[in-house]
């Protein structure tokens, strides 16, 4: 799976060397020189609505495999609201929600007059996702492929770029199609470098049951089979052992009843308002000048719902400094929902609710040459991941509200770049043996090329990478 670059020695040079130092050349050149050789490879997926626990609930072994492979992150905070498109975004952006203005998934715009809604599939608006880069975009800016397969946004043109290789949105199109499409981009004879891949499940069927229901295990069950198909999948196509994969999420899911319902029509008259998104953070916008009116109506209306004046929303949810955010607020506790009156339908599982609640969290883990096998993490922000994905991918990343030194800890080996002054002073004593070791091996092939090789023209030997050192610290 490594073909171009695997020539970098010119044949030629072989002809010329003797014996002895060529078959030294031979078997040192391949380990030391790996990260020349190939571009790094990701693959991110999301299992929708993928609550962080529901591989406690049954029998997961794909999943523990992948953790003993790999890093599992216990608590990720994801970003407020709890949504599928929010999220979704945040992964490839790095920002909270106010910032890339996906702040809902249903959603309207009082500047430009215009809707956004999931539910409709009327997300095909480009203006709406632009306020923020995501990024497949920055990764072909910077002379790369993508691929995606039905992650939300990638069928959408943003600032006139689409993924390289993707897949229109269809629900119906199944995972193993899917996967097939991914596998074809990363080894095709110009292969992508970064694949992200999206499936509808279990968020619908959580929705349908709610997450308590004992059906819930088949479902959980069945994305568990998904991932030991796509891990096999990529034992096959030789993929394995050179891509980084990380398996999250964008949400959990937390059980309802119709026992907690709360119904706007006993405080307030319909005609005073619109609601814009949906129960459990519904978004009102209220008719001209009765914004008071509808606020103080529901106030203090119900003790399981909390609402807000867009500008009183608390700074730690980081969602008011967006003009698609609306005037008014209103957020169910845990586990209750928001409707007109009991004739609306409402779900028996949701998610939305404040991003502090672990119901809501998703899960995340990541395996692939790039981390630690078999380690935990206690907790990051899904902040985080864009930082990470761009550190993997070698790319710049985009002003964003994440941290890449909160999870460089989940890397294999801790490797000093440019972009991050910020890096610890204290790196670990494996990483300067390794280094130190790394040196020698490169000065003794200096010191063979100089005394050996003169007569040959070794004009892409360069030595550019300080990650030269890393395999010798592996396992
Ligand atoms: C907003 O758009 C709707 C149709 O989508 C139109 O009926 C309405 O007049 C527009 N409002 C403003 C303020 O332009
Ligand atoms: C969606 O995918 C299904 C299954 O592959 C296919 O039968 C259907 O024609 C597709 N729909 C569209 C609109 O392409
Ligand atoms: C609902 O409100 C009551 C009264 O304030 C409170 O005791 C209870 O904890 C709330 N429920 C949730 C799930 O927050
Ligand atoms: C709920 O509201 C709808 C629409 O106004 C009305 O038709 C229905 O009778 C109401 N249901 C109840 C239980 O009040
Ligand atoms: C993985 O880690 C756990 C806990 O640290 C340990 O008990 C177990 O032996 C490890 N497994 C492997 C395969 O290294
Ligand atoms: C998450 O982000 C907040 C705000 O930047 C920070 O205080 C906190 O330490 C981060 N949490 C983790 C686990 O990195
Ligand atoms: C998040 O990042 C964006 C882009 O750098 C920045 O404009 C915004 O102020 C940040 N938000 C917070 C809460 O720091
Ligand atoms: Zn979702």
């Amino acid at each position: 799976m490594l073909p171009q670059k695997r020539g970098r020695i010119p044949s030629r040079i072989a002809v010329n060397c003797y014996g002895t130092v060529l078959a030294v050349c031979l078997l040192f050149l391949p380990t030391a020189f790996p990260l020349q050789q190939d571009q790094p490879r990701v693959l991110l997926v999301s299992f929708d609505g993928f609550r962080w626990d529901y591989i406690y609930r049954v029998s997961t072994p794909n999943f523990h495999y992948a953790m003993k492979n790999g890093v599992h992150v216990k608590q990720v905070t994801n970003v407020f609201i709890t949504k599928t498109y929010p999220n979704h975004y945040t992964m490839v952006t790095g920002l909270y929600a106010e910032s890339h203005g996906i702040v809902a998934n249903e959603m309207y715009d009082p500047i430009l007059n215009e809707t956004f809604s999931m539910n409709k599939m009327e997300i095909y608006n480009s203006k709406f996702w632009e306020e923020a880069s995501p990024i497949w975009v920055t990764n072909q800016m910077e002379g790369h492929k993508s691929g995606a397969a039905m992650w939300p946004g990638t069928d959408v043109k943003i600032h006139g770029v689409l993924p390289t290789y993707y897949m229109p949105y269809n629900e119906s199109v199944s995972f193993e199609d899917r996967v097939a499409r991914l596998i074809d981009w990363f080894t095709s004879e110009e292969p992508i470098n970064f694949g992200l891949l999206y499936w509808e499940q279990p968020d619908e069927m959580g929705h349908i049951l709610g997450p308590e229901n004992p059906l819930m295990g088949p479902i959980i069950s069945d994305i568990d089979k998904k991932l030991g198909y796509l891990m096999s999948e990529l034992k096959k196509a030789k993929l394995w052992d050179v891509i980084n994969v990380i398996i999250t999420s964008d949400h959990g899911m937390s059980q309802s009843s119709s026992e907690r319902l709360i119904e706007l029509d006993q405080y307030v008259d319909r005609e005073l308002y619109n609601v814009i998104d949906y129960s459990p953070a519904v978004a009102i916008l209220p008719k001209e000048g009765k914004l008071d009116e509808v606020y103080e109506a529901l106030a203090n209306a119900h003790p399981n719902m909390t609402v807000y004046k867009k500008e009183q929303i608390p700074n730690r949810l980081h969602y008011k400094h967006n003009s698609k955010i609306q005037p008014i607020l209103a957020l169910a506790d845990k586990g209750w929902e928001i409707v007109h009156n009991k004739s609306d339908h409402f779900l028996l599982g949701n998610h939305g609710y404040d991003n502090i609640l672990p119901e809501m969290h998703p899960i995340f883990l990541a395996f692939g040459p790039a981390f630690r096998r078999n380690a935990t993490k206690e907790a990051m922000n899904a902040t985080d991941l864009y930082p990470l994905l761009c550190h993997l991918l070698g790319i710049n990343p985009l002003p964003n509200n994440g941290s890449f030194n909160d999870v460089k800890d989940i890397l294999a080996e801790v490797v000093p770049r440019q972009p991050y002054p910020e890096a610890r002073e204290t790196e670990s004593y494996a990483y300067f043996i390794g280094i130190s070791l790394g040196s020698i091996l490169v000065l003794f092939f200096l010191f063979v090329f100089v005394k050996h090789l003169t007569c040959s023209q070794i004009n892409t030997m360069h030595v550019q990478h300080t990650e030269i050192a890393q395999p010798l610290l592996q396992d």
